[in-house]
């Protein structure tokens, strides 16, 4: 019989209070072999006892095949039950996104898939010899190595087999020459060329430059970076590690847009399964291709599905499931009507009674209950409104006149000779590459970094309002939420001291910041709970500019909605805002008018609005890394070079098979398109909407497959183009 043993009972977490962990190949244990290592002081084979903080590991089980299940999971925090019957399996090389609203319960979930959060019941199981990676929402480096040598400190194959190869070489420098040594070192030099050891380097520097490090930075210490960018260490290191099941809890929320790409790519590309956690719809639609949404307290499931289709597939089946109890409960209505009309007749009381046990029937199959609050309920969408922008004097609210702006005194500007007049009515996109200063420029606005040299002016009645992620992650973690956003509102030259808590909490109240909630310490908040409260603070006070650095990160679809909406409603002809963001649908609803680019130590300043080309013009496509040994040209083998053989052979005939598909998948797709059509035309039909839905399912199965064959064709084409 096995038992299993959470891994913090074998001591095999590792850096878990740097959020981020790397779970060993598991191990299960027999009965007979309880002895279990204490490593690390983490050493726990107990049930684990109550409260939110302790952590009882990852679990590794039977898991039918997956790697990993969920099944009738419910979990708690404090006195509030957030996630019940949630049943999830992943298998292999699957690729999931789980969406849900702040506060939902989403980071809930994962803590409790690799046990920082207790379960009330249930089972979350890992299948074994799956090397896990967690990257927690706010991860931290924390180290002192260099950046290189940190993100390469988990390639453990790679360490592992130099570490062996080294001391073979030692050892047969030192004259120990024995076959036995020699095998060693042969067999380990295969180990290291297997696992890529030859290329690291530039595997680890392809991955940094990804995530928007530039070379220099590579031999600068982790410390030396600010919290954004240790976060990206940290993904960097996980991601290095090649973990089998990658768990990420909104990874791309220190990312700017080239980085977000890279990793949507990376993680499209990552042959592993994932699980990513995001608000982050293009991050979702790049790389996940099923859907997992906590939402009313549970856990619903669209498989082979991706964010768009999603999106759609929920609105449908929420009619789906509403017609469906419409049609039920009318049909009992007419069942009944037929009862009170003639139950009491002796000719036709056996009818009637038959119609009472129909009725009775419907309701045992459930089919008079209302459908679950998870399928049909409309989500409830926050608001905000910003106060009147106070009126200003003249035009200019604020302006950088030849300004040298950077960190180091002695050294070069990141910005040089910048001239900015921000007028009355202007909203300011800031765009530009990895690390050019946007957030740097957006800090010299504020007034928070002092110039290196020229001038900042201010006008006369500036009221300054600031809206930045990092806000959030500042919050005194101790402080009640409704105490801070008080005491914001009532402090500095322009507080209002008549601000009071009630005012506090509607604002918070609008922005999902409900009853308890407002009152709770800000330790006790999710991260997008966080950042509403840091909203709050924003949104009560007046300002006439509005300097915004990332303002979507951690917060869900419909906040950045409210957000966007209510810089809209704002009155701009009295007012100014400037903006640094990634979120393309963001920065279309708020519709700039001035589009500011930094880039190369200026800021170019255009009247005009964001066009699509803004978008591409900072990406970085993802660097080819695939080929590990490319560095090591080899001769091939017999059965390498038959393979070869075979593809060139698939390829000789692939231009046709491609074509072929091609028609295939129009031909369905124009199918799918009269299909979706005629459902739109039947309506609440559901008996016919069913069937329709069916064959809908079948054709879109039917273009996946198309797809698939046209995509390994078209691999088999572009890898023989390159022998
Ligand atoms: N330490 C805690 N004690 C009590 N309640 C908590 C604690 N941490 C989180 N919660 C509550 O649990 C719920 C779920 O939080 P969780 O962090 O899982 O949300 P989430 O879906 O990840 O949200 P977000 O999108 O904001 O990251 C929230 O209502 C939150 O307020
Ligand atoms: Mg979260």
């Amino acid at each position: 019989m096995r038992i299993i043993l959470p891994l913090v009972a074998l001591g095999l977490i590792s850096d878990s209070v740097h959020g981020f962990t790397v779970f060993h190949p598991p191990v299960v244990l027999n009965t007979n072999t309880r002895t279990v290592t204490k490593r690390h002081g983490l050493y726990s084979t107990a049930t684990p006892t109550t409260g939110t903080q302790e952590k009882d590991g990852l679990v590794v089980g039977d898991t039918k095949g997956a790697v990993l299940l969920l099944e009738d999971v419910a979990i708690s925090r404090g006195s509030n039950q957030i996630i019940a019957n949630a049943e999830l399996r992943i298998e292999r090389g699957q690729r999931w996104g789980i969406v849900g609203a702040n506060g939902a319960g989403k980071s809930t979930l994962l803590g409790c898939i690799t046990g920082t959060v207790r379960k009330d019941s249930g089972k979350a199981l890992v299948a074994p010899k799956v090397r896990v990676g967690y990257l927690r929402q706010t991860a931290v480096a924390g180290s002192n190595k260099t950046v290189f040598e940190e993100a390469a400190s988990e390639m453990a194959d790679i360490n592992e087999a130099k570490a062996k190869m080294e001391m073979a070489e030692t050892a047969i420098t030192n004259g120990d020459t024995s076959d036995a040594m020699l095998i060693m070192l042969d067999e380990a030099t295969s180990e290291f060329t297997a696992a890529g050891g030859w290329t690291q380097e530039q595997e680890v520097s392809l991955v940094l430059q990804g995530l928007g490090f530039q070379p220099e930075d590579s031999n600068r210490l982790c410390s030396e970076f600010s919290g954004g960018w240790q976060m990206r260490i940290a993904l960097a290191r996980l991601l290095l590690s090649k973990p089998n099941l990658l768990l990420l809890d909104e990874p791309s929320n220190h990312l700017d847009s080239s980085a977000r790409d890279w990793l949507g790519k990376y993680l499209a590309a990552f042959d592993g399964s994932l699980v990513l956690v995001s608000h982050d719809t293009s991050l979702l639609e790049a790389s996940v291709n099923n859907i997992a949404e906590v939402t009313s307290g549970t856990l619903l499931t669209y498989v082979s599905c991706s964010y768009s289709r999603y999106l759609e597939e929920k609105e449908f089946r929420k009619k789906v499931a509403q017609a469906e109890y419409e049609r039920n409960l009318a049909e009992a209505a007419h069942l009944q009507a037929f009862v009170d009309k003639w139950g009491a007749s002796a000719t036709k009381a056996a009818s009637a009674q038959s119609r009472v046990k129909q009725i009775e029937k419907m309701r045992k199959e459930g089919k008079l209950t209302p459908p679950p609050a998870a399928v049909v309920q409309t989500n409830w969408k926050p608001s905000m409104i910003l106060p009147d922008p106070p009126k200003a004097m003249g035009e200019i609210l604020l302006s950088l006149n030849n300004a040298n702006i950077g960190y180091d005194a002695d050294g070069e500007p990141l910005l040089k000779n910048i001239n900015f007049e921000l007028r009355r009515g202007q909203k300011v996109i800031l765009r530009g590459p990895n690390g050019a200063g946007k957030s740097t420029l957006m800090a010299a606005l504020r007034g928070s970094l002092s110039l290196l040299s020229g001038e900042r002016n201010e006008n006369e009645k500036l009221r300054l309002g600031y809206f930045t992620q990092d806000l959030a992650q500042q919050l005194d973690k101790s402080a009640r939420a409704v105490d801070l956003v008080t005491a914001h509102a009532r402090e500095g030259k322009f507080g209002d001291i008549t601000i009071s808590d009630e005012d506090a909490r509607s604002v918070m109240g609008r922005l999902g910041l409900t009853g308890e909630k407002s009152l709770r310490k800000v330790a006790d908040l999710s991260g997008g709970e966080k950042a509403r409260v840091a909203l709050s603070m924003f949104a009560l006070k007046a300002s006439n500019v509005i300097l915004l650095d990332e303002p979507s990160n951690h917060l869900d679809v419909e906040c950045i909605e409210a957000l966007s909406n209510a810089l809209n409603n704002w009155n701009i002809k009295d007012g100014a805002i400037v903006v640094v963001s990634h979120d393309q649908p963001f920065c279309e609803s708020v519709g700039f008018n001035t589009v500011g680019t930094v880039k190369d130590g200026s800021l170019k300043v255009e009247e005009r609005a964001l066009d699509t080309s803004d978008w591409r013009l900072f990406d970085m496509t993802l660097p080819e890394s695939s080929d590990k040994n490319a560095s090591m040209p080899k001769e091939l083998t017999p059965e390498e070079k038959e393979e070869q053989k075979r593809l060139r052979k698939l390829a000789y005939n692939a231009p046709k098979q491609i074509a072929k598909l091609e028609k295939l998948i129009e031909a369905a797709e124009a199918k799918l398109l009269t299909i979706e059509e005629e459902m739109l035309e039947i309506g609440t039909d559901i008996g016919r909407l069913v069937d329709f839905q069916k064959k809908k399912e079948k054709i879109e199965k039917d273009i996946l497959k198309y797809e698939r064959e046209w995509e390994e064709l078209e691999e088999i084409l572009a890898s023989v183009g390159e022998q």
